[in-house]
């Protein structure tokens, strides 16, 4: 009997292709491959690609540079090319790389399976951009990277059009995925094991502005959250009514999600957040820049001013809620005077973390159109001035939990520090700490001892 064929996947980009690629290998492993970790050894090479920032792209086409000389010697290996590069870059893939078997984008995926067997049959290239629909691979429950973690895609694509952005493009219009099939999808990964779950979406506070109530029960949801029905009857589905559907599932110990957008932060999603036992008090919530100018030129749809005052209401709402954001600096036209009102921004959320970075112009995109006219020396200077500051807030910040104790969700021995384990409180801060590693996928108490900006480090206080 021949040997079983051997699938290496490369993943670059957000969670959701880290979702998208774990999905998509288990079907390939459901269908007899053996997944690998060693590319060399591989029969089929799935990269899955994104294009958010030009840096991003430059990566796969060094990779796919790198695997011309083995296509070469091993003209029977398979590599393919998915995602979001795939959707955008298209012919072009092939034309730069013709070692390239397959593209696949992101909205053919759930074709994976079958068109990976095509090009095996033909020995030809096959190209899958089609945008008509976006199909959903079900879920293989039992192949995941972790058995006490999962991410689940509540929806896919994004309709917000943020002048910068690549991913509406790439990813396709917003659609939300059933409240029934996404509970039911989160049902059988807790009753497989799973304790935390991450709700995935471009905007996720958007969701169920696709399904207008279709598809679901809306009796049951009626009794679950009666202040959502319209007319006695009707039921809106929305995210804050997703969370309380999800929350009572018994056995799930936490519930998160990214990312929201602050144009749709409402008191509703906040109230959801505080009384929702499980649901985390952690808020990923991207400002991306500080300035009113920029926002607007940014097609954000929002003023610094509503962004601080929903930070307020967050905080007033959700005890001991955390923060993390996104800034993009160098945007075109942006002054010294409005990247320091970002730094102003930065200095007064306080958030708990801070992604930040250089504005990339992406083609297709309506930023595409203004000149890139902030220098990079000016942009690296901006994006290192900025960490900085949050760096020396991080510092504060964690300083100020020592003392404290936190429940942490144990995941493992910590990467950084072998003599470790690492997990996370509920409000998301990273915890190291000396334990058994049998204690992955607990929940611990953790008296804090000591910080650094990034971590915080304790003791071990008693198991529950
Ligand atoms: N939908 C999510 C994530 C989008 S991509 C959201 O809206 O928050 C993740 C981050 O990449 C964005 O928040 C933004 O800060 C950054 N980003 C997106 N496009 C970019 C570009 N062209 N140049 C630099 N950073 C970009
Ligand atoms: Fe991009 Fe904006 Fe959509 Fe996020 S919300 S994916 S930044 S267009
Ligand atoms: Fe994600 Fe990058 Fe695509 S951020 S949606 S993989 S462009």
């Amino acid at each position: 009997m021949a040997h079983p064929l051997k699938l290496h996947v490369v993943t670059f980009g957000c969670q959701m292709n880290k979702l998208d690629s774990e999905v998509a290998a288990g079907h390939l492993v459901e269908a007899g491959y053996v997944a690998t970790d060693s590319s060399p050894e591989a029969d089929v090479i799935l990269i899955n690609t994104c294009s958010v920032r030009q840096h991003a792209e430059d990566k796969v086409w060094s990779l796919l540079g790198t695997l011309r000389a083995r296509k070469q010697q091993r003209p029977g290996l398979v590599i393919g090319v998915i995602g979001c590069m795939a959707q955008k870059e298209r012919e072009h893939i092939r034309e730069r790389m013709p070692h390239v078997d397959l593209v696949c984008g992101p909205m053919e995926l759930d074709r994976l399976p079958a068109l990976v067997e095509e090009v095996r049959q033909r020995h030809g290239p096959v190209l899958a951009v089609g945008e008509g629909h976006v199909g959903h691979l079900p879920r293989v429950v039992a192949r995941r990277p972790n058995r006490f973690q999962a991410f689940v895609a509540i929806m896919r694509g994004c309709d917000n059009y943020c002048a910068y952005c690549v991913v509406p493009t790439v990813r396709g219009r917003e659609e939300s995925r059933p409240l029934a099939e996404v509970a039911a999808e989160v049902e059988a990964l807790v009753a497989d094991g799973v304790v935390e779950v991450t709700l995935l979406g471009q905007n996720v506070n958007s969701y169920g502005r696709t399904l207008g109530g279709r598809g679901n029960d809306t009796r049951s949801l009626l009794c679950e959250a009666p202040e959502r029905a319209v007319d006695g009857k009707r039921l809106l589905v929305s995210f804050p009514l997703l969370l309380r559907r999800l929350d009572p599932i018994a056995g799930l110990e936490r519930l998160r999600f990214v990312t929201s957008h602050p144009k749709d932060a409402t008191d509703e999603l906040f109230r959801a957040m505080a009384e929702l036992p499980r649901v985390c008090p952690y808020l990923h919530l991207p400002a991306q820049s500080g300035s009113n100018r920029v926002l607007r030129d940014m097609n954000r749809r929002y003023t610094r001013e509503h962004y601080l005052e929903r930070i307020a209401r967050l905080r007033e709402t959700v005890p001991g809620v955390e923060v993390a954001g996104d800034f993009i600096v160098g945007f075109p036209g942006e002054t010294d005077a409005e990247f320091e009102e970002t730094v102003d921004l930065v200095r007064r959320v306080e958030y708990q973390n801070c992604f930040v970075f250089k504005y990339s112009p992406r083609e297709g995109t309506k930023a595409a159109e203004l000149p890139d006219d902030v220098p990079w020396a000016t942009k690296q200077e901006r994006n290192r001035r900025l960490l900085a500051v949050q760096k020396d807030i991080m510092r504060r910040r964690n300083a100020a939990m020592v003392g404290r104790v936190l429940d942490v969700l144990v995941e493992g021995i910590s990467p950084r520090d072998p003599a470790n384990l690492a997990g996370r409180s509920r409000a998301n801060h990273i915890v190291a700490f000396p334990g058994d590693g049998a204690l992955a996928g607990r929940t611990v108490a953790v008296s804090i001892t000591d910080s650094t900006p990034l971590t915080l480090l304790g003791t071990l206080e008693r198991q529950e």
